[in-house]
């Protein structure tokens, strides 16, 4: 499967076209950033191992009934998916405060949330990632009610399969992004990632860090062994690639 033409150019990844109109290649580059990506560096390998861990958690989720662009890994780093329509919005799901919720509301950090939080933000570096309701999404005409009904379904279903996944590695999922698409067909499909990136993750044991939020924290030096344990962790040792 051969990359064609650059379609989109993300802060850390860059989607390209195929030979065939209804899949692209997803290209997980080492770049990492925080902060609207005023902060960027660049961490070897980060990209490879975001895209096995990636394709390892949709992989499950196919198995577990949730839909995902997934289709195959054909380098480390390049996760061939199928073709969506992005929709701009960054589903929130949260279990444990922590984060921008302590800071912008009295709940004080750790408080497990049962049932947990589903937020919805609007995917625009511009506006800084406001927070939307059901209300404004509509306004904006950038998601239906039902839409809007199934985003929060299937979040929330992929909350509980990855709350299990993670569990079992001693791994707690405090809090994750993700985001959809429509396929060809119209259907509403996981896409983009599920890594370290866009997840808190805190080891069940010690509840050290186990994500990006060293990076945001400026811990620069411990990101990629924190990245690299999630990987052993949940990444069978017969389908180790990196
Ligand atoms: O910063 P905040 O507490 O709102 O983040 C909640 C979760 O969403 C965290 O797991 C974070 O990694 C993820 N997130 C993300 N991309 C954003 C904002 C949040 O992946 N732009």
């Amino acid at each position: 499967m051969n990359k064609k033409e650059l379609i989109n150019s993300g802060k850390v990844k860059s989607v390209f076209t195929t030979d065939n109109d209804d899949e692209v290649i997803i290209e997980f580059r080492d770049d990492m950033t925080a902060g609207d990506g005023v902060r960027k560096e660049v961490m070897s390998n980060k990209g490879s191992y975001n895209a096995v861990i990636s394709s390892k958690i949709f992989k499950v989720l196919e198995e577990n009934g949730v839909q995902t662009q997934f289709l195959d890994l054909p380098k480390p780093n390049m996760m061939l998916a199928k073709k969506l329509e992005m929709i701009p919005i960054e589903v929130i799901i949260r279990n444990i405060a922590t984060g921008s919720l302590v800071r912008n509301y009295p709940i004080e950090d750790g408080t497990k949330l049962n049932p947990p939080i589903v937020q919805m933000d609007y995917k625009n570096d511009e506006y800084h990632d406001p927070m939307l309701n059901d209300s404004i999404i509509k306004a904006l005409g950038i998601a239906t009610q039902e839409e809007i009904d199934i985003l929060t379904q299937k979040a929330l279903e992929i909350n509980e399969v990855l709350s299990g996944l993670f569990a079992d590695v001693g791994i707690i999922l405090v809090d994750f992004k993700v985001e959809f698409g429509k396929d060809k067909d119209g259907n509403i499909v996981l896409g983009d990632e599920i890594s370290p990136d866009g997840c808190r993750l805190w080891d069940s044991e010690t509840l050290e860090m186990l994500d990006k939020e060293l990076f945001r924290k400026g811990k620069d030096s411990e990101v990629m062994d924190a990245y690299i344990e999630v990987y052993n962790r949940i990444v069978p040792d017969d389908e180790k690639v990196i």
